[in-house]
């Protein structure tokens, strides 16, 4: 057992992200390791889908600066690399949000993906939970230099279940992904190339395989949607539950998110994950049927376990706690029993705001430890970020021992 430990931590190596350090295993992506760390270290992401195999490489939102490329050859990479498509190196040093450079091509990344994007967002069904929609509000310019006439599409039925408005496509090749990985056969791709390619069916067949809801979840605009839900409700009066039920599908795992309003579930959808990506259940990504998710839109089709858990930051959560749904403050309970003083190191304001620590100075977002030093206090939060959750259950060990 020792020896598989050993082995274990010898497997890994390490990479700092925006100065902060974690450990992966070897052929991860930077962008998979800095999603380890979280928060705003990892980069955004357009085309790139883990559980998508050959995703990513294409829209460059995941621009990172490798400002050394590893222990043994320190030297930088003189261009930006996109995160989703390079793999770590032991002793690889990374800046996301801490390289002007990175911010600087974002910023055209994004100008270029809205080209011919058009901005109707207020009739948009991907409103409120469109990626493109979150980046344009931090990285986007207020008007636009493009002078040319915009490309334009008429809407296509692609389907019984799914629309097609290929004016909002961004191209990420995600769609393609899922009806190649999931769906029995693909009926649907891109047709030509550069600035004419565009998504279409081949001669305008439908596409009506029984996986084939997944790409409206996979599409991170408004390009393909629920032709069951459109225009029925905005997606921030709704409220998600998980919910699940025994599908007669063999492939479709049956655990999903009903979005509700009321007594009525207006919409089904998979069970996403921080990154808005499918979650994974049992050891696989939890896809789900077009039974599923177009027919069974009636309360008791389902079990409901309670409510699905939704990103922080995220147009959902507005105005959905207040009065009746207190979120739980034991934070001893919610942590599996830790001191939230050791946990999360938070002391009195004033140490916070302690003058010594100059935080515009910092060169990475600022953490525990940075406070910790300026106070001179003993330091108890780990070296590294992302074994947080084994130097937590040793802390547990050692706390339940003390007590
Ligand atoms: S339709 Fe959506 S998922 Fe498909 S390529 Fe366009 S943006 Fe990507
Ligand atoms: S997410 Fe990396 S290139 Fe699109």
């Amino acid at each position: 057992m020792a020896d598989e430990i050993k082995k274990d931590t010898a497997a890994k190596v390490k990479v700092t992200i925006d100065g902060i350090t974690t450990e992966v295993a070897p052929g991860t992506s930077i962008i998979e390791a800095a999603r380890q760390i979280g928060g705003a270290v990892a980069p955004p992401a357009m085309c790139y889908y883990k559980s998508l195999e050959g995703s990513g490489g294409r829209c460059r939102t995941c621009l990172v600066e490798v400002t050394q490329g590893s222990a043994a050859n320190p030297r930088p990479i003189p261009k930006l690399v996109a995160s989703c498509r390079t793999s770590v190196e032991e002793g690889m040093v990374v800046k996301n949000i801490t390289s002007e450079r990175v911010l600087d091509a974002r910023d055209g990344v994004v100008e270029f993906l809205l080209i011919n994007h058009p901005l109707d967002c207020p009739i948009c069904d991907q409103a409120g939970e469109c990626d493109l929609q979150d980046l344009s509000y931090s990285h986007g310019n207020e008007g636009t230099r493009y002078k040319f006439v915009r490309r334009t599409f008429i809407l296509e039925d692609i389907g019984p279940y799914i629309k097609l408005h290929m004016t909002r496509c961004i191209l990420c090749y995600r769609c393609i992904h899922v009806a190649d990985q999931i769906t029995e056969k693909r009926i649907h791709g891109v047709m030509d190339r550069g600035d004419r390619a565009f998504i279409s069916t081949y001669i305008s067949r439908a596409i009506d395989n029984d996986f084939s809801g997944n790409m409206i979840d996979v599409c991170p605009v408004g390009a393909l949607t629920d032709r069951t839900f459109r225009f029925k409700n905005r997606v921030w009066f709704t409220k998600p539950v998980y919910v699940h039920r025994d599908c007669e599908n063999p492939k479709c795992c049956g655990k999903a998110t009903a979005w509700m309003r009321g007594d009525e579930i207006f919409r089904v959808t998979t069970r996403d994950n921080e990154w808005g990506e499918v979650q994974i259940i049992d050891g696989e990504p939890a896809w789900i049927c077009n039974t599923c998710r177009f027919e069974k839109k009636q309360v008791s089709d389902w079990v409901i376990e309670g409510p699905a858990t939704v990103r922080k930051i995220s147009v959902v959560n507005v105005n959905k706690y207040r009065n009746t749904i207190k979120p739980k403050e034991t934070l001893m309970d919610v942590m599996g029993g830790l001191k939230p003083n050791l946990l999360m190191n938070i002391r009195s304001v004033s140490e916070v705001n302690d003058p010594d620590i100059k935080l515009s100075e910092l060169n990475r977002p600022a953490i525990a430890r940075d406070f910790d030093i300026a106070n001179d206090i003993d330091n108890k939060i780990p070296e590294n970020p992302g074994n947080a959750e084994k130097y937590n259950s040793e802390l547990l060990k050692s706390s339940t021992k003390e007590n």
